[in-house]
């Protein structure tokens, strides 16, 4: 048995992964902080809605509008492209959507990982459906190299070449999401 080696039950197999350290807790918290005094000066508070696309993104939302300190309104929606695999189905559905009114309003989308940019791409068509008067892209991580469709990102904390990551909201088949760091993650 391998001595770093985190064993798992997914579709009632075990899978053996390898988790290393990519990203510390307290560079997610400084990053955070940056984003928000530069997000501070785009948006007015009585004008504004947060977006958050579950689940990945539930604890970057909640950090960055303690940090924000601002009293916005803010909404979930949930997309699934991914299930149980390590690459993204190219087939996005939501799972939740919103009744907020987002007309003339500026909405800030907060993702946790934009890959191929399917997921974030039908985000953005379902809220520019909506006639906000500025649509705002804030996500954590932009794991450029499997980019296939060009979407605007406005904020992003890390930029990362490859490798799957879990942690920090982030999972792989619904694990590894109340990690406090953020790890890559390999089968072995
Ligand atoms: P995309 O549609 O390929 O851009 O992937 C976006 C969605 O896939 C994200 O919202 C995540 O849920 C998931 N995803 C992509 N890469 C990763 C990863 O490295 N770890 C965990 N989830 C990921």
């Amino acid at each position: 048995m391998l001595s770093n080696c985190v064993r798992r039950v997914c579709e009632k197999k075990e899978i053996c992964f390898k988790k290393s350290l990519l990203i510390r807790k307290e560079d997610i918290k400084l990053k955070i902080s940056e984003i928000a005094r530069q997000l501070k000066n785009q948006i007015q508070p009585e004008n504004t809605i947060f977006l958050g696309v579950l689940k990945g993104s539930i604890f970057f939302l909640v950090d960055l509008l303690r940090e924000i300190d601002f009293d916005v309104k803010f909404d979930f929606i949930e997309a699934k492209s991914y299930g149980t695999s390590m690459n993204s189905s190219k087939e996005v559905k939501f799972t939740k959507i919103t009744e907020m009114d987002f007309a003339n309003k500026i909405v800030v989308i907060v993702e946790d990982i934009v890959d191929t940019g399917f997921t974030m791409n039908e985000v953005l068509k379902l809220i520019y459906q909506k006639n906000p008067s500025k649509v705002i892209t804030c996500v954590l991580i932009d794991k450029y190299e499997r980019r296939e469709v060009d979407v605007q990102i406005d904020y992003f904390g890390f930029r990362i070449e490859k490798g799957f990551v879990v942690g920090y909201g982030l999972d792989f088949a619904d694990q590894f999401r109340c990690l406090p760091d953020i790890y890559t993650l390999e089968k072995v």
